[in-house]
């Protein structure tokens, strides 16, 4: 046996063992070759929902169902959760062209519509219960998808990205290839501008956008800390929402809960001294998604 079989079968090995994550060959439409995995618990409910997790650059979709939760509590709630894998630019998601920042367009968004269209028709799933959540580069996917495929989600969380729109016409989404202005917090908008980008991403949508909560470090230097503010005039604007309190130490000491209207569309969680990335909460997202 050759080295190089000795590992792909002990990756595949790794892959079974990880809460049977399952690679999905013929999912629909996936005009950017994205690798569909898929956790079906053994205890599936009736109707089950359905979580898209989106893993940051450099990462894969088996990493990112190693590092998070999902899988241990889709066993107790039985939900379904889709980890795909994006292997170009170095591993990070399309946020940047203009075909990913449109709805059929040819882009990574497009694979990713396609798994969840795929999984909702497979496992007779609640196309009302569909959440989307990611890590830096899977929290602008998360931004994303919620412009393009507004219809598509019930809710979404993310941790530590940028708003839906601001890579776009950069060269790349990655660290070696993006126009850094985004990732630096210097893509300043206004609520309604970032609206006008967002509307053009789906010309035409007069739907409600899928309820947002979005969590970033204070200390975060790489996806800088200001791009919260940017994410939150983004959503703000287009689900018409405004700023009205803080909760201090909420979900835990040094986090703020910064809410939005009365705090069951938009909510952000300011996590002090914290970097990058925030560590997913598993169980608060399932509390958001109402799982
Ligand atoms: C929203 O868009 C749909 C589909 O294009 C259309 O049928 C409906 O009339 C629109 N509703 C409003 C309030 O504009
Ligand atoms: C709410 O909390 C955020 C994060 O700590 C802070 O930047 C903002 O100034 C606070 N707003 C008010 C009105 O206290």
């Amino acid at each position: 046996m050759g080295v190089l079989t000795v590992i792909s079968t002990f990756a595949s090995l790794s892959l079974i063992a990880n809460g049977a994550l399952v690679r999905v060959a013929d999912f629909g439409t996936n005009p950017t070759s994205l690798q569909m995995n898929i956790n079906v618990p053994s205890k599936l409910a009736a109707k089950p929902a359905i979580i898209l997790a989106l893993h940051g650059c450099g990462g894969t979709g088996e990493q990112y169902a190693q590092m998070t939760k999902y899988n241990t509590l889709s066993e107790q709630k039985g939900f379904i959760t889709i980890f795909p894998s994006t292997k170009k630019d170095n591993n990070c998601w399309e946020v940047n062209t203009a075909k990913g920042l449109s709805r059929d367009a040819g882009g990574d968004n497009q694979g990713l519509a396609s798994m969840i269209k795929y999984t909702i028709s497979k496992y007779t799933a609640d196309a009302t219960k569909v959440f989307v959540t990611g890590t830096s580069s899977g929290c602008m996917m998360t931004n994303v998808m919620m412009a393009t495929y507004p219809d598509l989600f019930a809710a979404a969380s993310c941790y530590s990205g940028v708003a839906a729109g601001c890579l776009a016409g950069s060269p790349g989404a990655s660290p070696q290839s993006a126009d850094p202005a985004c990732a630096n917090g210097q893509k300043v908008k206004t609520a309604a501008e970032w609206g006008v980008i967002v509307k053009a991403m789906y010309p035409g949508y007069n739907g409600s956008y899928p309820r947002l909560a979005t969590w970033h470090g204070t200390s975060d230097t790489f996806v800088h800390y200001k791009n919260l503010a940017e994410m939150l005039k983004e959503w703000s604007g287009l689900m018409g929402v405004e700023f009205t309190k803080n909760a201090t130490d909420v979900p835990q000491s040094g986090y703020t809960q910064m809410v939005y209207g009365d705090g069951t569309k938009l909510v952000a969680y300011s996590a002090k001294g914290v970097g990058h990335t925030v560590p997913v909460h598993e169980a608060d997202d399932l509390v958001w998604f109402g799982l």
